[in-house]
């Protein structure tokens, strides 16, 4: 059964960055876009070993820092190759200047 849960405050996340949060042992990537949007995904890239969070944000898109393929962080759909295979992605509220996610 999925839960809420208090992950990070949201102004620890800078916009158009990402920090990585383990809930319950998970690696995530929390994104924060220009416009101050929040969204999640897996942090570990669906090609190879590389974390999502140390990538580069652009827009809703995220540029693996390993070979520079890119995932849509709404949907968790890669848009650049070498990634074919789609990142999980997670349910963020903001509640009381907290981030929390679906889990
Ligand atoms: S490990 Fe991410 S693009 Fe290769």
């Amino acid at each position: 059964m999925s839960q809420w849960i208090d992950v990070a405050a949201e102004d620890e996340i800078f916009e158009g960055s990402a920090i990585a949060v383990t809930p319950q042992g998970r690696d995530i990537a929390v994104y924060k876009t220009e416009s101050g949007e929040v969204f999640a995904t897996n942090n570990i890239c669906s090609h190879g070993n590389a974390r999502l969070c140390d990538g580069y944000l652009e827009g809703h898109e995220v540029e693996c820092p390993h070979h520079q393929g890119r995932f849509d962080i709404r949907s968790g759909q890669p848009t650049e190759p070498p990634c074919i295979a789609p990142i999980k992605t997670y349910p963020v509220k903001i509640n009381g200047g907290r981030v929390f996610l679906e889990i």
